[in-house]
This record gives C-alpha cells, sequence and structure tokens, in this order.
C-alpha cells in the first residue's frame, strides 16, 4: 500500500507504562483519511499518552503505529514531517502580534512568503481584525484559533488537537469546532481528543471511547447510541439549557474576529443574567 492510499492513521496493539501504571493495555484503531476521530476518555485514561506516541514525543512498550503511512517509530521524521500537534495549552507569544506569531513559524519552517501565509490563515480563522494586536490581548478563544492555524502552516495532512477546547466558553468552543469542521472539509485529517461528550458528537465522523488501557466502543454516533436501548419517551416539556439561554442571549455566531464591539455585548449579556 502507498502511503497516499494507506489510513491516515493505523494503531494496532500499542502498549504503554508508567513504572508499574499499565496505561495503555493494547489500544487499536484506524482513522480515514480527510475524517474527524474523536477519541474520549476521563482524566488520566491516557488519551494524551496516545497522542504524544502517534507524533513521535513518546516510545511505545509494544505495538506499532502508523501515521500518513509511515511507522512512528521506525519513520520518525517523516511523521513529523506530515503532523501538526496542539497541545492543551496555547503555545503562542504574548509580546508578539497574531500576524508576526504566524509569520514567525513561516519563516521557521522556511516556506515562502510568510506574510501571504500569515494573511491567509488569519482570515481563515477570523483573525483579520485582530491581527495587528498582540496576543496578549487576545481571549482564550482567539488565542485556541491563532494556536490552530500555527499548526496548520506547512499545510500537514494530520492535525492532532489535545483537548482543544478544555476552558473556553461555550461560543469559543463553537467558534474552534466551527475551524475543525473547515479543516476536515479541506481534505485534513483530525485526531482530537476531548472529556466533552458533546464535542465529539458535534465534531466526529467517529468516535472512540479509551477506558482502563483499551478501545472499549468505537463507531459513528449512530452506531453508538444504538448500543443502548430507546429511552421511553415521556410527554414533558422541554426545557432549555443554560447553554441554549447563554447561547440564545449572545448570539451563538458572535465574537468570531474579537471585535471590540461584539465582545461589549458579550460581555454586557452576561452582567445581565
Ligand atoms: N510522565 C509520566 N510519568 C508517570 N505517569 C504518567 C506520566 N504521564 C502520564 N502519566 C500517567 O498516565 C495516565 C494517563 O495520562 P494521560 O495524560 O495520558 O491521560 P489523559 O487521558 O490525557 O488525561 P486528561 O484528560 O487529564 O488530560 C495517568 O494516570 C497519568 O498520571
Ligand atoms: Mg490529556
Amino acid at each position: 500500500m502507498t502511503t497516499q492510499q494507506a489510513p491516515a492513521i493505523q494503531v494496532q496493539g500499542l502498549e504503554k507504562s508508567y513504572k508499574e501504571v499499565r496505561v495503555l493495555r493494547g489500544v487499536d484503531f484506524t482513522v480515514a483519511r480527510g475524517s474527524i476521530f474523536a477519541l474520549l476518555g476521563s482524566n488520566g485514561a491516557g488519551k494524551t499518552t496516545a497522542v504524544k506516541i502517534l507524533s513521535t514525543l513518546l516510545k511505545a512498550d509494544a505495538g506499532t503505529a502508523r501515521v500518513n503511512g509511515f511507522d512512528v517509530a521506525a519513520q520518525a521524521a517523516d511523521v513529523r514531517e506530515s503532523i501538526s500537534l496542539t497541545g492543551q495549552f496555547a503555545a503562542v507569544d504574548e509580546i508578539l502580534s497574531g500576524r508576526e506569531n504566524l509569520v514567525l513559524v513561516a519563516r521557521l519552517r522556511h516556506l515562502k512568503n510568510p506574510g501571504k501565509i500569515a494573511d491567509d490563515l488569519l482570515e481563515r480563522f477570523s483573525l483579520t481584525d485582530a491581527g495587528a494586536r498582540k496576543v496578549s490581548t487576545y481571549s482564550g478563544g482567539m488565542r485556541r484559533r491563532l494556536d490552530i492555524a500555527m499548526s496548520l502552516i506547512g499545510n500537514p495532512p494530520v492535525v492532532f488537537l489535545d483537548e482543544p477546547t478544555t476552558g473556553l466558553d461555550p461560543q469559543a468552543r463553537i467558534e474552534v469546532w466551527q475551524a475543525v469542521r473547515e479543516l476536515a472539509a479541506q481534505g485534513t485529517t483530525v485526531l482530537l481528543t476531548t472529556q466533552y461528550l458533546d464535542e465529539a458528537e458535534q465534531l466526529a465522523d467517529r468516535i472512540a471511547i479509551l477506558h482502563e488501557g483499551r478501545i472499549i466502543v468505537n463507531g459513528t454516533l449512530a452506531e453508538l447510541k444504538q448500543l443502548l436501548p430507546p429511552a421511553k419517551v415521556e410527554y414533558v416539556e422541554k426545557q432549555p439549557t443554560l447553554e441554549d439561554v447563554f447561547l440564545s442571549l449572545v448570539g451563538a455566531d458572535g465574537g468570531k474576529d474579537g471585535d471590540a464591539g461584539k465582545h461589549a455585548s458579550r460581555y454586557a449579556s452576561k452582567e445581565q443574567r
């Protein structure tokens, strides 16, 4: 099989222990090219450990993993050229502007036209208006979007996002979700980890649950839902969730470029609650 035809990610029998703690005990899964795959699991389930192995930061004790057709152990350099990794904490430079951060990474990767690459990414992540501002003035959601934008420089075919929306407010989460959907629509393969069930529900083509060192289920949302018998329907008024109320008050698509007016209204509506 050539690297082009192979699935974006193939994991077989992956094992990893830290001293006597057996974190991964034989993990298997495959991610199709251009799809979004969510790895769900509680705190300490081993999600970050799996992502670190797939991104060559950590060596597995046993098993094999191939990313973009390359073996993570034997062809680590090829794997690194095929991926980007966005960790849980934004890796952006506070003192620089958003645009300067992007230009810096493009220069470090020896790409032609760093300015154009930066401007295109700012546009794609709705950060054009904020591009000239120091990152220290950005909101959490804007930083996260910039962080993801930075990881896309050089167009890696496979993107790892480790808990991309932990700590973000509902509006910022939706902004990040939109960015992830656009990535997949352009053919990038996305593996994301999350503890949020709704995030997996919203985004993922396939969802795998990592529990006690193994993948205990792996399927589409519809397949996962079939694992439980349908609930008996009772006719009660559906009460809006707090998230529904919050999003309808602040506008589900608001605050995208972080312009002052939108932000003012976001905070105003928070205070009115
Ligand atoms: N370097 C390390 N040394 C020892 N134990 C570690 C190390 N890194 C992780 N662990 C342990 O391995 C287990 C899995 O950690 P991991 O970070 O992969 O979990 P996770 O699913 O990403 O959790 P979270 O949702 O909290 O991010 C945990 O019990 C953790 O304490
Ligand atoms: Mg983690």
